[in-house]
């Protein structure tokens, strides 16, 4: 079974790319919508959130984790992965994969503040191509509009123009390096233009959980779905719907979860 969490809605479009590539996998996905957004908390909180969010995802059965947010994965990177029982699969790692493939040079990486404030994407690209031209752009304001269900209004077009106004003109491409960004792309598509690649790690990242499902030993179940929130579940189970569509494999509930025993977390 393969493990996947996220502060909330974002980690769905990984969760669509991976259930894309692997129909039958048995798939436990966690939002942690009580601390969402992840992006404007500090890294001790990030910390304990992440080691959190990996124990309750091995304790619910996961046997690998398929990183579906970009912020503790750039947290990661600074304070060093939690000890844990199965593999991990690092969301900047498949970024910087989708990247040097392309051969690409020049690009902007737009992701939360707390990932930007790490450095994570410009250091994880030097170290393929030290000669990499990088811009990491914050963009604060995007996670709550997703959360809140605005992706398609007039304050979301705004917003994402007012961050791809930032874009370097020499760019080749944007990496959507925060997993809600995905959900915006059509407002990206119009503020970008069609000379600017857009790059969405999940792609990359639903590959590698499939090599990584075959090394398991793959296929291994239904296709099932349990989808679970820190947050409100009836609300959850309405956000997934509109989100993902319907699927009759798929559950939702919520959960909670114990959060940081030896640091704190608002
Ligand atoms: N979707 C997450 C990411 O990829 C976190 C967004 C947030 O909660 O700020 O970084």
């Amino acid at each position: 079974m393969l493990g996947l969490f996220d502060s909330g809605l974002g980690g769905l479009t990984v969760l669509r790319a991976v259930r894309a590539a692997l129909p039958d996998e048995e798939i436990v996905f966690l939002a942690d919508q009580a601390h969402v957004p992840y992006g404007d908390r500090n890294e001790e909180e990030l910390v304990a959130l992440l080691q959190a969010n990996i124990a309750w995802l091995e304790a619910a059965g996961a046997d690998a984790i398929v990183m579906a947010c970009n912020t503790s994965c750039a947290v990661a990177q600074r304070h060093g992965w939690p000890i844990a029982g199965v593999r991990i699969l690092d969301l900047i790692e498949s970024a910087a994969l989708a990247v040097t493939r392309r051969g690409l040079r020049d690009v902007a990486v737009i992701a939360t503040t707390a990932t930007v404030r790490t450095g994570a994407y410009g250091n994880a690209l030097r170290a393929r191509v030290p000669s990499m031209q990088v811009t990491e752009i914050a963009a604060p304001a995007l996670v709550p509009l997703v959360e809140a269900g605005e992706s398609e209004g007039e304050r979301a077009r705004a917003a994402v123009a007012e961050v791809c106004a930032r874009v370097p003109a020499s760019c080749e491409a944007v990496l959507l390096a925060c997993t809600h960004f995905p959900v915006l792309d059509a407002h990206f598509a119009a503020a970008l233009g069609p000379n600017v690649l857009r790059i969405d790690p999940a792609i990359v990242q639903a590959e590698r959980a499939v090599a990584l499902a075959i090394e398991a030993g793959s296929p291994r179940g239904h296709g099932r779905t349990r989808c679970v929130t820190t947050g409100d579940g009836a609300r959850f189970a309405a956000q997934l719907e509109m989100i993902l569509g319907k699927d009759p494999a798929r559950a939702s509930e919520a959960v909670r979860l114990e959060y940081g025993r030896d640091r704190k977390v608002r």
